[in-house]
Formats: structure tokens, C-alpha cells, sequence
């Protein structure tokens, strides 16, 4: 187990280049397994669920390599292999697996998912989806068990714009016969991502982006080459790096109408933002002041900068209303920021942040509960006075590519320790043992 050190007061200051979209690559992954052959998928971000979703293909006779940034997976032979349930619990998109694995062999077996613990994230529009595709699921033990007689193109509403469900039924559709259609489809660029690698693949998919879309069936898919789009919510983390230790950091590869609500939110706090095509500039001179956000569907204000932002919000001046519209339960980073010296409140079950900003945070020993928590404790850390330690790094790992790197690069004092050598060093350093 691996945690962070990191000496607070820093400003971050330079420039980087952000890695690949963990959520765009994790939603191609599952449909890789659509076409026979070797697919290969440049920029892959070096983070876990990369590597778990990767495994978890591999349990299904795909075949994953990996070669300076570029996976390599042959899906020639495929078969419905055994998934554990410990496995497919770790990460939400194991889930997305089924449709297209059911559309390429024609039974599968696969464990409920899992994912950060963030809410009741159920799964029941994709099994609805499914369901009209002419999908037969059964849950046996804790497995989803599914079979078709021939997957068919059907009208598909979805209740809410998800961004999985929208993923997952538009890789099973492309193999369906005839038309399908997703109405209140959800607009996340890395739904348009994955629409953009299967019509790579010979899928005949339009609207990808907007809120209907229309998929014609084909007989079958060749694979191909892609490059992984960057990730938008690292790009937005390092920006806010840059905001909370009033530094100055521009992060390259990172289109300014995809962080639009972030961007938005940092200008009316007072952050000095600049962009160009394909980066984007945010400095803090002074102490930025407070905002409200409620988080929405894309391109509304994203939930998964919600944690994160909620740091900055804790150092700013006045009160500042966060609502969580999204998820139930997205507030792991509370009671460890207020550990730092943060004053959160929670409000209307949790869903309500009002956070009154102090003058300076205080470095902590504080423990990451998920992805995006972990993340506002390192953005926390980075401003705190003294030293953070911050415990459970293997969330940030999911998510986030060598995350101490890439602050180290922008003048941040932050060491990756295994916990093993950072408790004997404690026991050094602490009088009286
Ligand atoms: C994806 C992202 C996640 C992001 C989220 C919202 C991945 C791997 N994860 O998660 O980082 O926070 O989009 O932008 O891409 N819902 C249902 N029934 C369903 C499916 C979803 O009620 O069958 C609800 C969820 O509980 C949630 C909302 O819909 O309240 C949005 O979820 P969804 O967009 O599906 O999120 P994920 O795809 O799980």
C-alpha cells in the first residue's frame, strides 16, 4: 500500500500535457471485443482500471499487450470464459462488457459491477436497453446471465442521460439488426468518443454528441487503430492545482468547450483564465472568492470535478453552495478535509455542501474513500500549511496517470512512500515514540 507526503505551500507553476481519457478508454475497451482481430488503442492512460479492464477482457480469450502507450488486443478467439465477482466488482464498466460479448458470441456470463462507492449507481437502464434489443438476462447468484435468440434494433428512451448506459447500448446496437434509436442520450464527449471508434470500425452511428442516436445495424466489424482522446477531468484537477496554490499551470491537449462549466466557475472565483485550441491557462494571483455549483449531466457542471473543486472552495473567500444533483452519496472528502480545517457543512442528505472558506488548511494524516476524493485531498495538501499524508492512494491510481509526477513537474514537494517505510520513518520522527 502506497501513500503521499507532501509538503503544502508550493506555488505550482509550468505546463503539462494530460494523458488519455480514463472514461473514453475504459468504454472502447468494452467494445474492442466487437470485432475479430487486433485492435490497437493509442494514448492509453498508465492508470488501474486501464489494466483491470484489460484483464477482465483477457477472461473472455482476448489477447492484451502492451507496447510504449499502445494496447495491443487481439479479440480472434473469444469465448464466454469466467469472470470472478471480486474482479468485476472493482471497476462500473466491467458491466459494459455484456452487451457487445453478447452481440459477438451470444452468451455471456458476468458479475454485477462495482466502481467508486458513490451512490446506489444502479444498472437498470442498461438492462432495459438491452432488454429492447432483444437481449435475455437473468441474475443468478450475483451474475448476469445473457442470451439472445438475435439481437434487433429497437427505440430506446433512456429515463436519465446516462453516460454508460448511452456507451453500452450504442456498442451493443451496432450489431443489432436494423435501426436503433436513443432518445435523451447523454452528450459526454466520451459518448462521441466511442462513437468515433466504432464508425472507425464500420458502425453507421449518427448523432453521437446530441440527444438522439441513431444506429444502423451492420453484419460485422473490422478492427482498427484509435487514439484515446484526453482526459478532461485530469486536465481540470491540474488546473485546480494551479488555482488553489495561486500558481500558474496550462495543461495542453485539453479543448476549453469540454471544461466549459470548470472554466465558467474559475473565472466568476476570480481565476485568471486563458485558452486556445487545444489548452487552457488558469493562474491565482490572490485569494479567489466563493461560487455555487450544482453539478449536471454534461456539458453541465461535471460531478467528477465536484470533489475536487469543493478543495479550492474550502480555501476561498465566503460561502460557498455545492449541490450534488448526480450521485446520492459523493461526499467521502468531507470529513477529511474538515480533518485539514476545512468548514463543510452537509446539507439535504449529504447532497448539499456549504462550505465557508478559511484563511489557510492545515496539512493532516487523511485517507482517500474514493477516486475523486482522493483527489481533492491531494489539491487540499498541495495548499495546507505543513505536511499531508494522504492514505488509500490506490483510488487515485484508478484514475489518475502518476499523479506525483506530473506535480512534481510543476514544483509541488510530494513523495510517493510505501506505507510499510513511512510508518517505521513516523516511528523515528515522532518524540517518545
Ligand atoms: C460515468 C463516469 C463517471 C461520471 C458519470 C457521470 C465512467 C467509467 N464513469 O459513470 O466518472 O461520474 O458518468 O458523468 O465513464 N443511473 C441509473 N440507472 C442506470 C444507470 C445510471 O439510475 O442504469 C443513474 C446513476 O445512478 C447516476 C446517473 O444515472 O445517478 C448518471 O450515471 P451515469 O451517467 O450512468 O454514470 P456512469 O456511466 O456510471
Amino acid at each position: 500500500m502506497n501513500i503521499l507526503r507532501i509538503q503544502g505551500g508550493q506555488s505550482l507553476v509550468g505546463e503539462l500535457e494530460v494523458p488519455g481519457s480514463k472514461n473514453a478508454a475504459l468504454a472502447i475497451l468494452s467494445a474492442v471485443v466487437l470485432a475479430e482481430g487486433t485492435t490497437v488503442l493509442h494514448n492509453m492512460p498508465d492508470i488501474t482500471d486501464v489494466q483491470i479492464k484489460a484483464s477482465l477482457i483477457e477472461r473472455f480469450g482476448a489477447q492484451c499487450t502492451l507496447r510504449e502507450g499502445s494496447l495491443y488486443i487481439d479479440c480472434s478467439h473469444l469465448y464466454n470464459g469466467e469472470c470472478d465477482q471480486e474482479t468485476a466488482r472493482l471497476i462500473r464498466t466491467s458491466f459494459y462488457l455484456l452487451g457487445p460479448l453478447l452481440a459477438r458470441i451470444g452468451r455471456v456470463t458476468l458479475p454485477a459491477p462495482g466502481g467508486c462507492k458513490i451512490g446506489a449507481r444502479p444498472v437498470d437502464l442498461h438492462l432495459k436497453g438491452l432488454a429492447s434489443l432483444g437481449a435475455k438476462i437473468d441474475l443468478v447468484h450475483g451474475n448476469y446471465v445473457a442470451t439472445t435468440d438475435g439481437l434487433k434494433g429497437a427505440d430506446i428512451y433512456l429515463d436519465m442521460p446516462s453516460a454508460g448506459a448511452t456507451q453500452h447500448l450504442m456498442s451493443t446496437a451496432v450489431l443489432a439488426k436494423g435501426m436503433t434509436t436513443i432518445d435523451n442520450a447523454a452528450f459526454e464527449p466520451e459518448v462521441t468518443a466511442l462513437a468515433d471508434f466504432l464508425n472507425r470500425m464500420g458502425a453507421r452511428i449518427e448523432g453521437a454528441g446530441t440527444s438522439k442516436i441513431t444506429i444502423r445495424g451492420v453484419e460485422s466489424l473490422e478492427p482498427c487503430q484509435f487514439r484515446i482522446p484526453h482526459d478532461r477531468v485530469q486536465a481540470g484537477t491540474y488546473l485546480l492545482a494551479g488555482a488553489i496554490t495561486r500558481g500558474d499551470v496550462t495543461v495542453h491537449g485539453v479543448f476549453p468547450e469540454h471544461q466549459a462549466g470548470l472554466i465558467s466557475k474559475l473565472k466568476e472565483a476570480g481565476a485568471l483564465v486563458s485558452e486556445g485550441p487545444d489548452w487552457v491557462r488558469v493562474a491565482a494571483n490572490n485569494r479567489l472568492k466563493a461560487v455555487r455549483i450544482k453539478t449536471m449531466p454534461y456539458p453541465g457542471f461535471p460531478t467528477d470535478m465536484q470533489q475536487p473543486v469543493a478543495a479550492l472552495l474550502t480555501v476561498s473567500d465566503g460561502t460557498s453552495v455545492i449541490e450534488e444533483t448526480i450521485y446520492e452519496s459523493r461526499t467521502g472528502h468531507v470529513p477529511e478535509l474538515n480533518r485539514m480545517g476545512a468548514k463543510i457543512r452537509l446539507e439535504g442528505g449529504g447532497r448539499t455542501a456549504l462550505i465557508t472558506g478559511v484563511e489557510k488548511l492545515k496539512g493532516a494524516v487523511v485517507e482517500a474513500s474514493d477516486l475523486r476524493a482522493g483527489a481533492a485531498l491531494v489539491l487540499a495538501a498541495l495548499a495546507a500549511e505543513g505536511e499531508s499524508v494522504i492514505k488509500n492512494v490506490h483510488f487515485i491510481d484508478r484514475g489518475y496517470e502518476r499523479i506525483e509526477s506530473s506535480l512534481m513537474n510543476l514544483g509541488a514537494r510530494i513523495e510517493r512512500v510505501a506505507s510499510a517505510d513511512m510508518e517505521s520513518s513516523m516511528l523515528q520522527t515522532e518524540p517518545g515514540g
